[in-house]
């Protein structure tokens, strides 16, 4: 599927209404907070030397840094420019958003060689580099992520159309490897809470997707969680 690029002039493609769902992006913030908030911690308790267990948990935190990369590039590419063009007043906000941002793709790029040097030997010393990094990142993050929900989002909900607004999940699947989609899939069931959990799922994805979740991505997600977080996932809500 190609995704159809926002019109530069800001108008919205024909046939199209303004007014969006936009609630799927605060499930997919809720995981990059708590991916942030947790992976540093057990990134420090791995034992010195534990290359194993360093392979696990850095393979986990380099799917959290690289979900993290392809949401950003989704709202770099199709959310600021129609924002800008339909809502000028929100220039200013979106110039902070397109530079933390650029701040937070620095910070990123950092955490592969991070990564690997841990991964290597399993030092303390690495753990402790590389989780420094990842508390560097959710403290920028988070600044960022606050603004993005006050001043964005709202605005968002009013100027774009579903298709629009759409296609940033779409961009988000496409652009994730595949054959890690049950983590992802999994994460974004885990981020609802338990009660409206059941309701959610149903509407937001067609019944093959719910089916392929319950024959093999559920056992999949169910074994991930096991490996990384053998004493129990901490909780995502
Ligand atoms: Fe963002």
């Amino acid at each position: 599927m190609t995704t159809r690029l926002p019109s530069t002039s800001g108008a919205l493609p024909e046939g199209e209404t303004p007014g969006c769902d936009v609630s799927d992006i605060y499930l997919v913030h809720r995981i990059f907070r708590w991916g942030f908030r947790e992976f540093p911690t057990i990134v420090r308790g791995v034992d010195d030397g534990d290359v194993e267990r360093a392979a696990t948990v850095s393979g986990a935190v380099e799917l959290l840094t690289l979900g993290l990369h392809v949401h950003h590039e989704g709202e770099d590419a199709l959310l600021w420019d129609p924002i800008e063009a339909r809502r000028p007043a929100c220039a200013v906000t979106v110039e902070l958003m397109r530079e933390q941002h650029a701040r937070i793709a620095t910070m990123l790029d950092r955490v592969p060689g991070l990564a690997a040097e841990w991964r290597e030997g399993a030092t303390t010393d690495a753990a402790a580099n590389l989780a420094a990094a990842l508390d560097e990142i959710g403290h920028t993050l988070g600044v960022h992520l606050g603004r993005e929900e006050s001043d964005i989002v709202p605005v968002a909900a009013e100027v774009m159309s579903q298709r629009e607004w759409d296609a940033l999940g779409e961009h988000g699947r496409e652009d994730f490897p595949k054959e890690e989609m049950p983590i992802q899939l999994g994460l974004m069931i885990e981020a609802v809470p338990e009660a409206e959990r059941a309701a959610w799922f149903k509407r937001s994805f067609p019944a093959p997707i719910r089916l392929l979740w319950a024959l093999l991505m559920r056992r999949k997600y169910v074994a991930w969680q096991h490996a990384v977080f053998p004493e129990g996932m901490p909780a995502l809500v």
